[in-house]
């Protein structure tokens, strides 16, 4: 089964073809970031109006490069929450006027789900159930995937997600923006243990995270250095920076393992490209004597070919919409059916 992708949520426009959930036929990304790197993060507006100039030719390119027609695409995916609603709604009505001028099914994804699924493209030999942890631009989350369309939270940021504060650091530190990768490129060369940040425990879950304090602490340590001249160590930082992250997070998954009793670990979304993470990550997994699933980089970060695998799975579940969908800023990522 062909599925047409569409993911706009953010500044990539992309459009892939996958076959089965697991073949990426083509993969298309239009990306924004350098023309909002001029504003030092993503400007709405800006990035509506270059959805809508991308999306078209981009599609007509992904069907070219995936060397089907119109006529061998047996449905439309489409991202239809959560993100930035202006430019959500462009990917939604292309992907509505798709489906109606092809006479083929719209299947609604969530963004979240669709970074979950990447791993599946990844790791043709991936099936549910495994913990996945979701570490993008907006989210910060353990997930027990039960099965493809069913899965349960098991603890969230109660504030930033680990992405903002990345991106709010590096963007302190001069980096352009997303700051991220700049960040963990950084990191590389220097001294983790130089400086030490706090790991915030909150709430009374604890599979819960905070990333707040740890931001203000980090921007702290940043404007006092400028304040009393005191030259920054900035690789070294960056690498305290990111294994006090990368701690937080592998707490948490540490203990979601153990909760849950899986076997296999997955991770996912932008953050889940950091080096420090990563390593981290692989650390637990032998501990643990769990399997681990690291997207590669390319997967991390948004694209439309995990929509198309996502997609997949929900057009199985019989998750489909008419064309009465909208899209939603916000969503939740659990059980909903449209
Ligand atoms: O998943 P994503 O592409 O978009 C959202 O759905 O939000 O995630 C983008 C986030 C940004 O915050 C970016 O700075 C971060 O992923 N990111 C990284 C790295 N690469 C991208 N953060 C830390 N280290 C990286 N290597
Ligand atoms: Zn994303």
């Amino acid at each position: 089964m062909n599925i047409l992708a569409i993911e706009s949520s953010c500044d990539e426009t992309a459009v892939a073809v996958v076959a089965d959930g697991r073949r990426v036929l083509t993969d298309q990304i239009a990306s924004q970031v350098a023309l909002h790197r001029l504003y030092g993060g993503v400007v709405p507006e800006i990035a509506s109006r270059k959805h809508m100039e991308a999306i078209y030719p981009l599609a007509e390119r992904a069907l070219e490069e995936a060397h089907i027609t119109r006529g061998d695409v047996d449905a439309i995916a489409v991202t239809y929450a959560p993100g930035l609603i202006g430019a959500l709604l462009v990917g939604v009505n292309f992907a509505k006027a798709a489906a109606l001028a092809l006479g083929k099914p719209l299947i609604p994804v969530h963004h979240i789900r669709g970074h979950i699924a990447a791993n599946y493209l990844a790791y043709p030999d991936l099936t549910p159930p495994f913990l996945c942890l979701v570490v993008s631009g907006g989210h910060t989350m353990l997930v027990d995937v039960a099965d493809y369309t069913q899965m349960t939270l098991l603890g969230t940021t109660l504030d930033d997600a680990a992405g903002e504060c990345f991106d709010k650091v590096a963007r302190v530190l001069g980096m352009p923006y997303p700051g991220g990768a700049a960040l963990d490129a950084a990191a590389r060369t220097g001294d983790p243990e130089k400086y030490v940040l706090p790991r915030p425990r909150p709430g009374e879950n604890p599979l819960d995270m905070s990333f707040s304090g740890l931001k203000t602490a980090a921007l702290n340590v940043l404007h006092h250095a400028e304040q009393v001249g005191e030259a920054l160590d900035v690789p070294s930082f960056c690498a305290g920076f990111s294994r006090t992250v990368a701690d937080i997070l592998v707490s948490r998954t540490r203990q979601a393992l153990e909760r849950t009793g899986r076997k296999k670990l997955a991770a996912a979304g932008g953050v889940a490209a950091n080096s420090v993470i990563r390593a981290a990550l692989q650390d637990l997994a032998g501990e643990m004597g769990a399997e681990l699933y690291l997207p590669p980089l390319s997967l991390c970060g948004d694209n439309a070919a995990m929509i198309g695998a996502q997609g997949y799975y929900e057009f199985l579940s019989g998750n489909l919409a008419d064309m009465g969908l909208n899209a939603y800023a916000s969503r939740s990522l659990f059980g909903e059916r449209l």
